[in-house]
């Protein structure tokens, strides 16, 4: 660009000089076409001579061969001059041309390239020529040698501003692209470098939020999505070791147990007896931590499907009083419904009397003897309020938060002892959701607990 740009501004100098040199010309081989028709040698060497003075030039007047025929300067008599502007005329049959030439070598100025035109000290020089037609034929030309070296110079300060303002061009273009590799490339290749590690299986991985616009949305969007699956692997580390280590533990047992009947052939019967319904239960144990894993699996594959019909929650939660009512009665608890309203849901039968009967079967488990449990159960608006509330321990605030995570259990030793896997409420929890309904809990240490199941009685 500033090599063409030059070329249009030199260009642009010379043409006033071409002009006003080619007009005179022109002027002049009219005015001597006659004289040299007639070879009056006397008067075309004066006008030339006076013409030369005028123009400020060298004049030379060639014959059709391109021979000098006269020279202002008296030097080139008989000269034959192939300068490209003379063959122009004579051969090519132009009128006028022009062209600049370094005196010394000959070399021509070529504007086309002036940016990196090679700079040399020598004299240059503009030559015009015209031709000379008489009769329609070209029977000479006229060549006007006329110094243009201040030209000259004012096209080398030309080369050299516009050199530098091509090097400024090309810095700031330099910079430019850093810039926009700054700005753009960079996140775009750490974002890059972050789903690589991600695709490895490293989840920690982050980006830089830097900037505005989209490439931060990006880059936020790509951190979001990092941490929840971070989370996401972290959660599912957490339940294959808690399974593992809650199926381990009744294996154990067993094997002890299994061990000493192996080794002690002549065990007492009673004790023998004992250790086989130990087993047995422990086999129960394990086949309730596996079905309710189950359940949890399939659930978390999210293609369980609800087998949904016409329920009262009221008549389903006197059921499971009634199921639950011997272990009330033997640790002297009572058991107390204030059903205010039927409740008929259109619900999955089995999988609603597991959330019911886990809320009370907890109730009554963790409550001491002589305890009482309350399920209340309201229509407040379009959805049902079912609240199981007991007088028990209660449940410390900063266990609050993880009550509905998988195996978690407050006091791990205690509730073991019960039987408890951890596993019920988060059971209890996906099922409500599944129903579109919402559990939480109210509770304070050595106050008792609250559970508070809000369903939804008309879905759609
Ligand atoms: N009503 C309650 N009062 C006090 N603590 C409770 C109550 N309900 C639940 N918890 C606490 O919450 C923990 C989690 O309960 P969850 O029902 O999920 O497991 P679990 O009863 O131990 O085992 P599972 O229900 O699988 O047999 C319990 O271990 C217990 O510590
Ligand atoms: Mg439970």
């Amino acid at each position: 660009m500033a090599n063409s740009l030059s070329g249009m501004v030199g260009d642009y100098l010379f043409e006033q000089r071409i002009r006003s040199d080619r007009v005179s010309l022109e002027t002049l081989a009219a005015r001597v076409a006659p004289l040299m028709a007639e070879s009056d040698a006397v008067a075309l060497h004066d006008q030339l001579l006076a013409a030369g003075g005028e123009l400020g030039g060298r004049i030379l007047l060639l014959d059709q061969n391109g021979k000098v025929q006269l020279d202002s300067y008296g030097e080139l008599y008989g000269n034959r001059l192939q300068y490209p502007e003379v063959t122009n005329i004579l051969v090519k049959g132009q009128n006028v041309d022009y062209g600049v030439h370094e005196l010394d070598t000959g070399a021509s100025l070529d504007t086309s390239n002036l940016l990196f035109m090679r700079r040399s000290n020598g004299a240059w020089v503009g030559y015009c020529t015209a031709g000379i037609v008489h009769a329609s034929d070209i029977i000479g030309v006229l060549l006007l040698v006329s110094p243009v070296q201040e030209m000259m110079q004012n096209l080398y300060q030309l080369q050299d501003q516009m050199m530098l303002i091509f090097v400024v061009i090309a810095v700031l273009a330099l910079l430019c692209s850093l810039v926009f590799s700054q700005v753009i490339t960079n996140p775009i290749g750490g974002l890059m470098r972050g789903i690589q590690r991600m695709s490895k299986g490293d989840f920690s991985a982050r980006v830089r939020v830097r900037g505005s616009g989209e490439m931060k949305h990006l880059a936020q969007a790509f951190n979001s999505m990092s941490e929840k699956l971070e989370t996401l692997d972290q959660s599912r580390n957490q339940f294959v070791s808690n399974a593992s280590h809650e199926l381990k533990t009744p294996l154990a047992t067993m094997k002890i147990m299994i061990e000493s009947l192996i080794y002690q052939p002549d065990m007492d019967k009673e004790l023998r007896t004992e250790f086989m319904g130990d087993i047995n239960s422990e086999i129960d144990r394990l086949s309730a931590i596996v079905s309710d894993l189950l359940t949890l699996v399939q659930m978390d594959s999210q293609n369980v499907k609800l087998t949904r019909e016409n329920l009262s929650i009221a008549q389903m939660v006197k059921e499971n009083a009634h199921r639950l009512q011997p272990i009330a009665d033997q640790k002297g608890q009572e058991i107390i419904l204030t059903l205010s309203d039927p409740c008929d849901i259109y619900a999955d039968k089995s999988k609603l009397n597991q959330v019911i009967y886990n809320l009370m079967e907890n109730a009554v488990k963790y409550t001491q003897a002589n305890g009482q449990v309350k399920v209340t159960l309201q229509r407040i608006g379009r959805d049902a309020k079912l609240t199981v509330t007991d007088n028990g321990p209660g449940i410390p605030k900063e266990n609050l938060p993880h009550i509905f995570d998988r195996f978690y259990r407050v006091d791990k030793a205690r509730s073991r002892e019960k039987g408890g896997t951890g596993l019920g409420l988060s059971i209890v929890h996906q099922l409500v959701l599944l129903h579109g309904g919402e559990i939480y809990v109210e509770s304070e240490e050595g106050k008792g607990a609250s559970f508070i199941v809000e369903l939804p009685l008309h879905q759609g």
